[in-house]
């Protein structure tokens, strides 16, 4: 049964990721996270394309993994998150390797109260907008400080398997079977323990909404849908790291590829 959070507003997201960030710091440090660093992340590199010269902001940016990606390949790039926490690592990675990221804390629902219209060519959200608790009002602040032609290129969990009810069904030797997953129609928050791979325990909240929903959201907020992409990692890729092997199998990751016309 799917868990659901006693609360999903700024304050608590706030606190929840604040509380996860120096295990979060620790667990990417670790470079142990193949999903990460040779799966959706370069997937979603490669989606932004060539981003040299351009303005960049990360919105969600956590420690600033990201944003870092950015800003190697050119860019001029601001980060925003709603955790200090995170924040400190971000700026703490970018004091021990300066890359010229501006970072700050910020709810990512107040973008256009605090950046001017048409301030950036392109928004990046690498796994975070589905953690925002007004997601149509951060989407339609990312439309605002966009210029006009601008993108979006955000990724999240895939909502067709990342369902309020989702299991691996295995065989009496473990292997796995296939992927049972239910109640994909259901709308609202859940709670997910982070359990594997991370030094300490940590709960953090996100929608779970049907893909027509994020669509509504989308197309709502004014958007025009340039490119979707569902990642799968290479054959290469699951021979280096078999715990890939699962996303080659379901979809695990969408990405969407927006354009502000
Ligand atoms: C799953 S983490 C991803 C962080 C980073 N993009 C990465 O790939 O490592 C989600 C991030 O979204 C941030 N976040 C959640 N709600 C937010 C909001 N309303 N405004 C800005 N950041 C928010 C959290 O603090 C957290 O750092």
């Amino acid at each position: 049964m799917p868990e659901r959070p006693s609360r999903f507003d700024p304050a608590s997201v706030r606190e929840s990721w604040d509380f996860a960030a120096d295990a979060y710091a620790d667990g990417q440090a670790s470079g142990n996270d193949h999903y990460r660093y040779a799966f959706f992340g370069p997937a979603q590199v490669h989606l932004c394309g060539e981003v040299a010269g351009t303005r960049v902001l990360d919105v969600g940016c956590g420690n600033g993994y990201f944003a870092r990606e950015m800003a190697r390949r050119g860019a001029k790039v601001t980060g925003i998150d709603i955790s200090p926490r995170m924040i400190e690592h971000a700026r703490r990675i970018e004091a021990a390797e300066p890359l010229g990221i501006d970072y700050e804390v910020l709810d990512a629902a107040g973008l256009a109260a605090r950046f001017p219209a048409g301030a950036f060519d392109l928004v990046t959200s690498c796994v975070s907008i589905p953690d925002m608790p007004d997601v149509p009002a951060v989407l339609r602040g990312i439309q605002t400080v966009l210029r006009p032609g601008g993108r979006l290129v955000a990724s999240i969990t895939h909502p067709c398997t990342d369902t309020p009810v989702r299991a691996w069904e295995t065989d009496e030797a473990g292997a796995k079977l296939s992927l049972k997953i239910d109640r994909y129609f259901e709308r609202g928050p859940i709670e997910f323990t982070w359990k594997r791979n991370w030094p300490y325990v940590f709960k953090t909240a996100y929608w779970h909404v049907p893909l027509e929903t994020w669509f509504d959201w989308i197309l709502g907020a004014g958007f025009v849908l340039h490119a979707l992409r569902e990642p799968c990692p290479t054959e290469e890729g699951v021979a280096a790291h078999p715990d890939l092997a699962d996303a080659a199998r379901v979809p695990y990751f969408l990405m969407f590829d927006l354009i502000r016309p």
